[in-house]
């Protein structure tokens, strides 16, 4: 079923449109090169997730996942009524695109492992081999290719049977979560240096357990949402203690959790309380799974508990909502990462609410208790959450530092663009442009450890509730092609030229109507 014509077909455009820019382009972005390089041993990379690019849902003996159970049962939870059957077929075309990762000139790949196809029940005793040689085949490929692997455990396609217990609601989701990760860590720890255990547990526990917007749509608001994100943390920590006793000693690798942040900008900057509004979000959303693994006393923050804690008395409940970790467990989430892993596309204006149209009570919003409103200047270039305000990027980062210092480095698991399609994607590359120069302020002006960066995503994928309508790739995806035929785009080409230059050239591509002003 591989086909390497997509490739061949991917190298010639590059070529061509590589031309095409040396003989002059009209109207051009910004004004020349950024003044900084980015340091020596950046990394640059591109990152993936099994469940939006592999398909091959019931092949070579997979189990199902969460989110195949629920979109079979579920046929028009998308827009376009599609599923991750196929996808990008990534499980028959992994070697295009590693060849298209070579072809951006990265040295990192951030991809995740299916769970289910791994542990097809989800639990240890049996191990789905033809799984487990897939994932095998692709790493030794990437190294082959000099591209390193960077592997996430869990990228929120949790097996159905697990899901079936009651997934992150459930305490013995710890046990098995760590059963996983040591056969994860047995089979490929020896070529595999870089993990993160998690990838944004925040939109897990919000969308899919305090509400129905992703898998699996529990609707359980301002109870399962609290159990999600303390049974996750935990078993996060448990993870990275195994993986610091008895692997690390001799695999000598890494291992962190990516967390998701928007930026929260009050709305009004000189109200006192949109500031507080501002603040009570980031804690609620980003300190509540960043303060106790990264702050110095560990636990939930003050707030968070204070918040969580009067809410539930005042609603009767006998006790909190927010679970209580033990001392024991405080001190074993503390400091349990080697690193920062930051995903972040997009910001927010702040203010307080106790209610708006949607929130339910008790609930996470509710809880969180903020009305959250986009810039009507910041555009909106695909699905409506993502507005583009690049200076939320180094703001962020600053925050980041400021609440859990600079000793613990950040690296960028993710940062990207969607929009409706297309490979003249100038606003893809505006973005790119804009937001990583906001990076290199944050590293060089204000001293914030970060050390890599990957770019959401390699290709168009499934991008969960939206289908396959909202494209995030680099390179463009055929979807209705047999072939699944990859394509790159514009920004293919800019983040190449990024990568192999270590600056940004705002001149590299032409001026479209999104790539305006400010800095
Ligand atoms: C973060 C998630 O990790 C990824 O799966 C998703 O596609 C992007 N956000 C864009 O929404």
């Amino acid at each position: 079923m591989r086909s390497s014509s997509g490739v061949a077909q991917a190298a010639a455009i590059i070529a061509s449109l590589s031309l095409c820019f040396a003989n002059g382009v009209s109207a051009v972005i910004g004004s020349g090169s950024s003044n900084f390089t980015f340091p020596e041993n950046f990394m640059f990379g591109v990152a993936t997730a099994a469940f939006q690019i592999e398909g091959a849902w019931n092949e070579g003996g997979k189990g199902e996942s969460m989110w195949d159970t629920y979109i079979h049962k579920h046929p028009d939870y998308t827009p376009d009524l599609s599923n991750g059957d196929v996808a990008a077929d990534s499980y028959h075309k992994y070697k295009d695109d590693i060849v298209m990762i070579q072809t951006l000139g990265v040295e990192y790949y951030r991809l995740s492992i299916s769970w289910p196809r791994l542990l097809p029940q989800g639990t240890d005793n049996h191990i789905n081999k033809e799984g487990a040689r897939y994932y095998r085949k692709v790493l030794e490929e990437l190294i082959k290719a000099n591209i390193t692997p960077v592997v996430t455990l869990f990228h929120w396609d949790l097996p159905t049977p697990l899901m079936d217990l009651g997934g992150w609601t459930n305490p013995k989701m710890v046990d098995y979560f760590e059963d996983y990760a040591r056969v994860a860590f047995t089979l490929y720890g020896d070529i595999v240096k870089i993990w993160t255990t998690i990838n944004e547990p925040h939109q897990q526990c919000y969308n899919g357990y305090d509400g129905d917007y992703f898998v699996p749509a529990l609707n359980s608001h301002g109870v399962g949402v609290y159990l999600c994100a303390h049974y996750l943390i935990l078993g996060h920590a448990r993870v990275y203690h195994l993986y610091d006793k008895e692997f690390r000693p001799h695999q000598k690798g890494k291992i962190g959790i990516t967390l998701d942040a928007f930026w929260a900008e009050p709305k009004d900057p000189s109200k006192v309380e949109d500031q507080e509004a501002a603040e009570r979000y980031l804690q609620m959303r980003v300190g509540l799974f960043a303060h106790p693994i990264y702050s110095e006393t560990g636990d939930y923050p003050a707030l968070v508990r204070e918040v969580v804690n009067n809410n539930s008395m005042l609603q009767g409940y006998a006790r909190s909502r927010l679970p209580v970790f033990s001392p024991q467990e405080i001190e074993m989430v503390r400091g349990s990462s080697d690193f920062f892993g930051l995903n972040h596309y997009t910001t927010f204006l702040m203010s307080p609410s106790t209610m708006e149209k949607g929130w339910f009570v008790p609930s996470y919003d509710h809880d969180t208790g903020v009305r959250m409103d986009q810039d009507p200047n910041w555009p909106i270039p695909g699905s409506t959450w993502l507005s583009i305000y690049p200076a939320g990027f180094r703001k962020i980062l600053n925050w980041l530092t400021k609440q859990y210092g600079a000793d613990v480095p950040i690296i960028i698991t993710e940062n990207g663009m969607c929009d409706w399609g297309g490979i003249n994607d100038y606003e893809r590359v505006s973005y790119y442009n804009k937001y990583l120069y906001q990076l290199l302020l944050a590293i060089y002006q204000d001293g914030c450890n970060v050390q890599g960066y990957f770019a959401w995503t390699l290709m168009d994928d499934f991008e969960w509730k939206d289908g396959y309508t909202s494209k995030f790739g680099l390179f463009h995806v055929d979807f209705d092609s047999p072939e699944k035929t990859r394509t790159p785009k514009l920004s293919a080409l800019n983040y190449r030229h990024i990568v192999k230059t270590k600056k940004i050239d705002f001149n590299y591509i032409k001026q479209s109507k999104y790539l305006v002003n400010n800095l």
